[in-house]
């Protein structure tokens, strides 16, 4: 069985709709941020700030190009994960991709407070938010086979939205 893989910015809920998700469809749920996190024992900043954004690509294109392999499972990937052209032909070849649409407005409502996310730490994360977007939401559409509008919507609503569509 293939996976079903979510993609989207920071803070479109892709860990929380996706562990529903599987919960729902009795799968396994991987989220490729902790996976990197459990290979190394080090957080997500702490390796931003050892081995740069670069460093961190690497680290989380292995792990991309391993759990898109696994099959039947539902995946979680971190909001850059579309950036390389090899990550998304993996992603691409690895299952169903489900593209969680998500306003700037908010995503800062809820990454406000969260210091686990290197690229907001930053003196405006609106305007990052703004380029980010601009930059990764036609990436995001190429290989989306399904988009989910995630503003204003609860998680579990949003998990039944993906079930009618899958
Ligand atoms: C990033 C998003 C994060 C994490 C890292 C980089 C990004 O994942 O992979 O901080 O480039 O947008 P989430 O999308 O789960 O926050």
């Amino acid at each position: 069985m293939r996976n079903i893989i979510l993609v989207g910015p920071m803070g479109a809920g892709k860990s929380t709709i996706g562990r529903l998700l599987a919960k729902e469809l009795h799968l396994p749920f991987k989220d490729s941020d902790k996976v990197i996190e459990q290979r190394t024992g080090a957080s997500i900043p702490l390796i931003f700030d050892v081995e740069g954004e670069q460093g961190f690509r690497e680290r989380e294109h292995a792990v991309i190009a391993d759990l898109c392999q696994a099959g039947g499972l539902v995946l979680a990937t971190g909001g850059g994960a579309v950036l390389r052209e090899d990550n998304r032909a993996a992603l691409k070849a690895g299952g169903r991709i489900i593209y969680l649409r998500t306003s700037v407005e908010q995503q800062l409502a809820r990454t406000a407070r969260d210091r686990n996310r290197p690229l907001l730490q930053t003196a405006d994360p609106r305007q990052k938010l703004t380029e980010l977007m601009a930059l990764r939401d036609p990436l995001y559409r190429s290989i989306a086979d399904i988009i989910i509008e995630t503003d204003e919507r609860p998680p579990r609503n949003v998990v039944v939205q993906i079930l009618e569509r899958l």
